[in-house]
């Protein structure tokens, strides 16, 4: 059985498709600002567009004096050229909606278009519909803006390959890890290629420190923990008989707990100075910092659960599989106001070994359903419970 009427379930099908076959990039989400606009219009929903730039904000009103309970989806695509073959493939050169967002969006529409047909809602809602998810940098764009103003507790998802269908995914705890790049600039002497002793070699050093800093995950951090430290880049050199006086590595560190994050960090750099200091060369050591770990705390978790076994019932309802290292800009509301991110199953048969982020990722439409099923009674349990403490304050 569907959760949301045929009628309704064919709309986000065909909503769904037309986002996905013209995909924007962050920041350029100004014609699907305008799908999501027309969208609200038609159910008589209200919305505030060019939030933040190409951000969308509606209001669904509720009990007057409780705080609102807001639902998050994100809109931007990815700069991918699509080889899925689908009939409704992006017709963008070079972009593509391979992380799902247009499904995000579509079933947080899905919710509105239900939650428009509710005369007493416990609470306002209010649905965001926030760009630039993939550059890390809409959540905070959109919370400059007061989108949390208001605001009691926040909701959001993401669709995952690793369930099927007709399943959500809730847990309490962290679901998403923190993500923070590093580069390590080295200085060395540079030398002729059959006079080593002439030289500081930036290659052995910049080699050594990556062999090193292997070290931080296997050897320092509880490996109850998890966490991770790549270099994805390792620049040097300009000749097969000239050795390097410079290099450059960079990479990014991810964990899924606060202190942790800091430990990872704080080595980083000590390995890297130490190795510098054991061979004679200089660094500079710089950290980018990006999005927080995305925590679910219990009281919010438990309300999603109650919500996810409504809308799909117990035996659908699944705890997170393993920890997931990936980053979700959605940490940042979270640091604000309290709330849960969930996963919504939407393996595709023969697809799941096309990751999020490959030019060939689809997902299981079925859940354009269950999130807006989710949605819709998340919005009242949530609100249930701001009621209640808004009439015992
Ligand atoms: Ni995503």
């Amino acid at each position: 059985m569907r959760q949301v009427p045929q009628d309704l379930y064919d709309r986000l099908v065909a909503l769904r498709r037309e986002l996905h076959r013209y995909p924007e990039l962050s920041w350029q989400e100004t014609r699907t600002a305008g799908v999501i606009r027309l969208f609200l219009q038609s159910f008589g929903i209200q919305c505030r567009t060019n939030v933040a730039g190409t951000g969308v904000v509606a209001e669904i009103s509720g009990k007057t004096g409780v705080p609102c309970v807001v639902l998050r989806a994100d809109t931007d695509a990815l700069p991918i050229q699509e080889e899925t073959g689908l009939e409704f493939a992006s017709v963008h050169n070079g972009v593509m909606h391979a992380c799902g967002h247009d499904g995000h969006t579509t079933m947080l529409l899905g919710a509105a278009a239900l939650l428009s047909q509710e005369k007493d809602l416990p609470a306002p809602v209010r649905l965001i519909f926030q760009p630039a998810e993939e550059k890390g940098t809409g959540a905070i764009a959109m919370i400059k803006e007061g989108v949390l103003e208001g605001a009691g507790l926040i909701f959001g998802g993401h669709l995952d390959r690793h369930y099927r269908p007709g399943t959500i995914v809730v847990s309490e705890g962290p679901v998403n890890a923190s993500s923070d790049n590093f580069s390590i600039e080295i200085i060395g002497q540079g030398a002729h290629g059959a006079r080593p002793h002439e030289s500081i070699d930036a290659v052995v050093v910049g080699s050594l420190m990556i062999m090193a800093l292997q070290t931080i995950v296997s050897r320092e951090i509880d490996p109850a923990r998890p966490s991770v430290v790549s270099v994805g880049q390792f620049h040097a050199g300009t000749a097969p008989n000239v050795i390097a006086g410079q290099a450059k590595l960079e990479g990014t560190v991810r964990a899924q707990d606060p202190a942790v994050r800091r430990q990872l960090l704080n080595s980083v750099r000590r390995i890297a100075e130490s190795i510098a200091q054991l061979h004679g060369a200089k660094i500079h050591v710089a950290v980018t910092e990006g999005t927080p770990p995305l925590i679910n705390q219990p009281e919010s978790a438990n309300m999603a659960r109650r919500a996810a076994i409504e809308a799909v019932g117990e035996a659908n309802v699944l705890p997170l599989k393993t920890a997931n290292m990936g980053a979700e800009d959605f940490s940042y509301y979270l640091e604000q106001i309290p709330g849960a991110y969930v996963r919504f199953g939407s393996q595709v048969p023969g697809r799941e070994g096309y990751p999020a982020h490959s030019s060939k990722f689809d997902f299981d439409e079925e859940a354009l359903a269950v999130g807006a099923a989710y949605y819709h009674a998340i919005a009242k349990i949530a609100g249930q419970q701001l009621e209640k403490k808004a009439i015992s304050v």
